[in-house]
């Protein structure tokens, strides 16, 4: 921080230049444009792709809706698959099914810190001649089949937000890519559109760039970030051991995917009730997310209904986020294991 006082370019200067080669390089790419959040990360990459008015986006719905609100701000309707009830992530076998004659991308979200299944993804989205944007937000350092999160498809999106498993202190993104050419126009698009020479533009772009405070920040939590998705991956696997044979779920670590635990999600069907009975003993926990974002008021227009997702619908009434980060202690987790073990009653069906 103080050398960007020191040398006050606050906005595209030398932080952002090499956090953007350091993070892409920890992702398997070759390209990383810095962005303001990963909304504008997932919009300007669909832009960047060839998402236009009028055009499908094939994602899901078991998410918050930054996912399908960046697919409205480049102009398409998001459309749903439904999702592998073990993994929370789209299933393959649900994607011819749900293409339609105008979808021109497909949207996994590798959601929690897990990578979807993306071959099958890959070989759908290449039978049709149409790209693959991987929602990365929640999957930094994540790996499938040993290739990092974000390296897979046409383009990677990746937020910062603080909560993030690296975070910065305010709002960021990132594209990463392989492809020089998409890189070009999502570096354009960020900066109004801006092309060389300068104060020259083609397309109207937005401004959205991360800024030299946040990237210097986030070039010395980089440094930490296998360490720290190690920790969590340890509380993890202690937590699927303590938390055998008791009123909860617990998550399924695909054996193709290097699950990062932005979250730890088990599944209740009495996930309300535990929710509440753990707060009572001072446990926080959250649900990601209640409502699928196809019931969302905001997309009543798509004319979907109850009923649709089943899988979807059904997580989101059964999924509840245990606590997770990387400073958890033992003894902490064991609290967390105790009260669930004391939760009375019949066993939770997944
Ligand atoms: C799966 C997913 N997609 C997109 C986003 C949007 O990122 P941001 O909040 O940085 O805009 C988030 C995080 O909020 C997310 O978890």
């Amino acid at each position: 921080m103080e050398r960007v006082f020191r040398r006050s370019s606050f906005i595209l200067g030398e932080e952002l230049e090499a956090l953007e080669a350091e993070f892409a390089l920890a992702h398997d790419c070759t390209h990383g444009v810095g962005v303001g959040s990963g909304t504008d990360a997932l919009h300007l990459a669909l832009r960047a792709c060839g998402v236009k008015p009028g055009d499908d986006v094939l994602t899901v719905a078991n998410v918050w809706v930054p996912t399908a609100c960046a697919i409205r701000a480049a102009g398409a309707r998001p459309v749903f698959a439904d999702i592998d009830p073990r993994t929370f992530a789209m299933d393959p076998a649900k994607i011819a099914r749900a293409l339609t004659r105008r979808t021109t991308a497909i949207l996994p979200v590798h959601l929690y810190g897990q990578v979807a299944d993306m071959d099958p993804i890959l070989e759908a989205a290449a039978k049709r001649g149409i790209p693959v944007i991987e929602d990365a937000c929640q999957a930094h350092g994540a790996a499938y089949r040993g290739r990092k999160a974000g390296s897979l498809g046409a383009a990677g999106c990746f937020s910062f937000y603080p909560t993030k498993n690296l975070g910065a202190y305010g709002d960021a993104g990132m594209v990463v890519t392989n492809d020089p050419a998409l890189a070009r126009r999502v570096r354009s698009l960020r900066n109004y559109g801006e092309t060389q020479p300068r104060y020259t533009c083609r397309e109207t772009g937005v401004n959205s760039r991360l800024d030299e405070l946040q990237a210097a920040m986030l070039r010395v939590k980089l440094r930490r970030l296998a360490e720290w998705n190690e920790r969590r991956r340890r509380h993890a696997a202690r937590y699927d051991a303590d938390l055998a044979g008791t009123a909860v779920r617990v998550p399924h670590a695909s054996p193709t995917s290097r699950h990062v635990y932005h979250l730890y999600v088990v599944r209740s069907d009495r996930r309300d009730e535990l929710r509440a009975w753990l707060a009572k003993r001072g446990v926080g926990s959250a649900v990601h997310y209640p409502i699928p974002v196809h019931l969302q008021p905001a997309f009543a227009d798509l004319g979907r209904r109850r009923g649709d997702l089943p899988e979807t619908e059904r997580a989101c009434n059964q999924v509840l986020s245990l606590p997770i980060y990387p400073e958890l202690t033992a003894a902490q987790r064991r609290r967390v294991v105790d009260a669930i073990r004391e939760f009375p009653g019949r066993k939770g069906r997944p």
